[in-house]
């Protein structure tokens, strides 16, 4: 085969840079889903990604789009992978990595895809297609610290993930420079050329460095807006002295806008804003001024005051006639929406001028897993295999499919499952390293040498180190590991003694098939099973055995996701054969519940699963304790086995179960305990009247439940569906962050197909209607419910109401509709909110609302959509509370505050709480 100017591995590319004649040293140019290699009219090399053996290739074809990079693509699955380019830099150099998107509809889908995009372990964008023919563009400057960088694809939404170019750009020295460069990459939201003489931007090989300026005449929504009258576009042909290469190009400068009435306006969207930023302003004396007259200008920025004082002088400034003068703004906070304004000095004679601006995000810089580097240097060792080339980060932003991580902020590897991958020579000692590592398999492979000393992995629990050719003795350091429940040696040619201390420790041993092993005097016993001494029963033990062998017949990759054994209804031991990522559920013993709750003394709510007591543990923790009804549960097993199924859901917006208590004939749930109690009395309880909450504060309540239910949705296998979403079930802590309680007691939804049911469960007012018809339950019926709490969260309003909204109809979805289909989006809104609020981030809400009560659970979005929407009415809204805070002098808001009380005489608001149906609330 003719030498590649590219490595090509099988999931993960490593593409070499190298110089040619032709366009710049070092440009990277891929062609995703290309055929070939070929030059495109402004020079640059293309390379295709065609051995690149993972996800397909399409050709598609967009109206007017000519560019061959273009005519091609490369889209992968839509599971829980990541797929990365991988490419080599050079390190302490600094880049500009672009990558761009035309959907073309290659999947005729009537959905468009949506999916992340991330450099390393860093969430860079997600990219959400909204329209077939045009090309998505993100880009990134950053600072490269390793010879390589990856560049990953994964959390399809909708669609499939897909990409049609990865082009990569080095810089020289470089303007892109900042003091943050270690902790922040750049990401690109605006690089405006001025005055521009057509539609098309300026770049290679005007720009030698292929950086993308684009045309302020090329008209987007939100984009360039707001142009003050009197704006004019001028040009020069003469050359312009840009001083240094990395500034803007000479033929961006050689064109500008002037305002010829004394001011320049625009509004702009900037993407990825609210938040900190580098910006610079570009400009060039092009206009022949005669000695008697001036060009002065001051930019004004909402919020920015400082910034205004300084005037601009261009010819001044920059030293003379045709000379670039760039101020800059290295740390600046920028909203989304940018209003800015260049204004005339009095003492001026001409309006401002502007050439080309740059605004970049700092976006913090993920330092991804603790355990990268060690992983890494082991997967070095199988540059061949497979499961090697995943590329980016271990664990972020999804983790290999060999791995599993830990939720902290820096992961840590907790489990490697390398069972079968043909693994030869001795056990990677990389392995020794991973200190947070809890469950090893590595059975099944070719591994030879000693077991090495995992004396360092002090958090390991399980380790399957069977059928294999490992020799040499037994480590007595396995002993020290103090959680150690299972460890499988059998079928090996280990020798020597197994150590007493190891025979001592309470849990399943296997040694069996190693001729020369032998527990000291007793050479026949090959198989030792040990349980702790409190629980000893030989029923025990063989139903231990039995659910063991039954969970890991053939038990390979998919080992997680193995059924589960019956649970056995035993003190401390439910579930701890199925899930040992997670903590198995705790039992409590009715004393210490009866100690806790101080005898079931302070009843804090009540609902159709049983009662709820407020109760506070020995050690202080204080504690929600759910007393089912008693005909709640068929038997033993029901409730185990839902047991089984809540210790395993944990996510930071649902609310915490702490373990159960199944005696004297009660079936007990202990929860963690809810200091604020349920949204519902926070909208419409007696409450309101002190304190209601503000509308951003509803939105971050929104957002968190949103998280928590889209946990359950896709985070949980199988997918759970909660069934009776309603605002008494979104529970408030201390801090004012909301979980979502009354989870996984529903059944489970089997494989996200739709499920039918005997009995439909949920609440009036937030019952999804098509699953009351159909009772086909899918997960769309909790969008429902959820947009019934959204438009709740608008309103103020309860679900159902005989007197609020109004003659002949009860329910809050009709209600809302009618006002919100005519326009009126004032008439539903709560009266508490005082006008502190963006009226568009309102109707935001109120218009992901009507599309999650939509009559068709079909055209309902994901909880995700539902999400994203709720984060981006977050981004509107915080802007605006920061420019409230700016303008707090302002009479007009004074005059808003003195016509607040209207709301609280509102009879639809003041009602108090009757019916207790939530599950856990705050003590009154
Ligand atoms: C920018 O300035 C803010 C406020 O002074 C500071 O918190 C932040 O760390 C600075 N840098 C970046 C990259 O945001
Ligand atoms: C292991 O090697 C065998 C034989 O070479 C091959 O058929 C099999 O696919 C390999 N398995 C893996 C997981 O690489």
């Amino acid at each position: 085969m003719e030498a590649r100017p590219f490595l090509l591995l099988s999931l993960s590319v490593l593409f070499f840079m190298y110089p040619t004649n032709a366009q710049m040293p070092g440009f990277v140019s891929i062609d995703c889903g290309g055929k070939e290699n070929f030059t495109d009219d402004i020079g640059i090399e293309w390379i295709p990604d065609d051995q690149f053996n993972y996800g397909e290739t399409a050709n598609i074809v967009v109206a007017n789009e000519t560019q061959k990079q273009y005519m091609t693509l490369r889209h992968f699955p839509a599971d829980n992978r990541k797929y990365c380019y991988t490419l080599n830099v050079l390190t302490r150099t600094r880049y500009l990595v672009r990558t761009t998107f035309l959907y073309g509809n290659f999947d005729n889908n009537n959905v468009y895809p949506k999916f992340d995009l991330s450099l390393g372990a860093t969430h860079w964008s997600t990219i959400v297609i909204s329209d077939v023919n045009t090309i998505e563009v993100r880009e990134l400057i950053f600072l490269t610290s390793f010879p390589t960088i990856s560049v990953c694809l994964s959390n399809a939404t909708t669609g499939k993930p897909f990409v049609s170019t990865l082009e990569l750009r080095p810089f020289n020295g470089s303007i892109y420079y900042t003091d943050y460069e270690n902790q922040f990459f750049l990401s690109t939201s605006a690089r405006i050329n001025f005055g521009a003489d057509s539609d098309a931007p300026v770049r290679y090989p005007d720009d030698p460095f292929d950086r993308i300026w684009e045309s302020d005449s090329l008209k987007k929504a939100n984009y360039l807006v707001d142009v003050a009258a009197g704006t004019k576009k001028i040009s020069t042909i003469m050359p312009i002295d840009v001083n240094r290469n990395e500034r803007p190009p000479q033929k961006v400068m050689q064109t500008a806008v002037v305002g010829t009435s004394g001011v320049l306006t625009y509004r702009l969207n900037l993407d990825g804003f609210p938040g900190f930023g580098w910006a610079c302003t570009y400009f060039a004396e092009i206009e022949d001024l005669s000695p008697s007259e001036t060009r002065k200008f001051r930019l004004v920025l909402p919020g920015a005051p400082d910034i205004t004082k300084a005037a601009v002088n261009i010819q001044e400034n920059a030293q003379g006639k045709d000379r670039l003068y760039e101020p800059g703004m290295p740390n600046i906070s920028l909203p989304f929406i940018l209003s800015f304004q260049f204004q005339k000095t009095s003492d001026s004679s001409r309006g401002p001028l502007l050439s080309a601006m740059e605004i970049n995000k700092y976006l913090r810089i993920n330092d991804g897993s603790l355990d990268g580097t060690v992983i890494s240097n082991l997967v070095s060792h199988y540059s061949a295999a497979d499961w090697a080339q995943e590329g980016g980060d271990p664990c972020l932003p999804v983790p290999w499919s060999w791995v599993q991580c830990n939720s902290d902020p820096r992961p840590r590897i907790v489990s490697i499952f390398l069972s079968r991958k043909n693994l030869t020579g001795n056990v990677p000692l990389e392995l020794t390293k991973l200190t947070g590592l809890v469950e090893l398999l590595l059975d099944g492979n070719s591994l030879t040498g000693p077991i090495p000393d995992f004396a360092g992995c002090g958090n390991l629990k399980i380790i399957h180190l069977e059928d294999n050719q490992l020799s040499g003795e037994l480590p007595s350091s396995l002993a020290d590991l103090h959680d150690l429940k299972e460890l499988y040696l059998q079928n090996n040619s280990l020798s020597g003694t197994v150590p007493i201390s190891l025979l001592k420790k309470n849990l399943i041993l296997n040694y069996s098939g190693n001729i020369n092993l032998h527990k000291g005097g007793n050479p026949r016993s090959h198989m030792k099973l040990i349980i702790g001494s409190s629980v000893g029963a030989a029923m025990l033990l063989i139903a231990i055995i039995a659910s063991y062998l039954f969970m890991h017949k053939g038990a390979e990759k998919n080992y997680k996701e193995e059924k589960l054994p019956p649970p056995l209804p035993v003190h401390g031991l439910v579930s701890s054969l199925g899930d040992v990522a997670t903590e198995a559920s705790h039992f409590f013993a009715f004393s210490e519940i009866e100690d806790a709750t101080k005898n079931f003394e302070r009843k804090i709510g009540s609902g159709g699963f049983g009662v709820v007591y407020y109760g506070k543990m020995k050690d202080g923790k204080e504690i929600a304790v759910k007393v089912l009804t008693s005909n709640s549960y068929q038997g033993k097993r029901e409730f185990s086995n839902e047991v089984t199924l809540l210790s395993r859901i944990h996510h930071r917006n649902l609310v915490q179960f702490l373990g159960c208590c199944q005696e004297e004939g009660k079936n007990i749930l202990v929860y963690e305990y809810m200091h604020n109690g349920t949204l519902k009395e926070h909208l419409y309880g007696p409450l309101t009247r002190e304190r209601s909450i503000s509308w951003l504060k509803r939105l971050e309540i929104a957002e968190d439940a949103a998280k928590g239910i889209e946990y359950l949705h896709t985070g949980c296998v199988p997918t759970i569906i909660h069934r009776d979403l309603k605002s008494s079930n979104i529970l408030l802590d201390k801090h004012m962050r909301a979980k979502v309680s009354d989870f996984g007691l529903s059944k489970l939804a089997v494989d996200g197909a739709a499920h039918v049911s005997s009995v439909v469960r949920g609440t009036v007012g937030y019952l999804d209607p098509e699953y009351y018809a159909s009772q086909q339950l899918t997960d769309k019926s909790d969008v429902y419910s959820f947009g019934v709490i959204l438009l709740e969260l608008i309103s103020g309003q309860e679900a159902i109401s005989n007197e609020s909204f109004g003659v002949n109809c009860r329910n809050i979805v009709q209600w809302a509709k009618t006002h919100i289909e005519s326009g009126d989006i004032q008439g539903i809104i709560d009266p508490l909110l005082r006008n502190e609020f963006e009226i568009q981030s309102v109707w935001k809400i109120a218009e992901k609302a009507m599309m999650c009560v939509q009559s068709h659970g079909n055209m309902r979005p994901s909880m995700v959509e539902v999400l994203k929407e709720v984060q981006d009415a977050i981004l509107i809204e915080r802007g605006a509370e920061v420019r409230r805070e700016d303008n707090s002098g302002d009479m007009s808001r004074g005059s808003i505050h003195t016509s607040i009380n209207i709301g609280s005489t509102d009879p639809g608001v003041a009602e108090p709480l009757v019916s207790l149906d939530e599950s856990i609330v705050h003590p009154r």
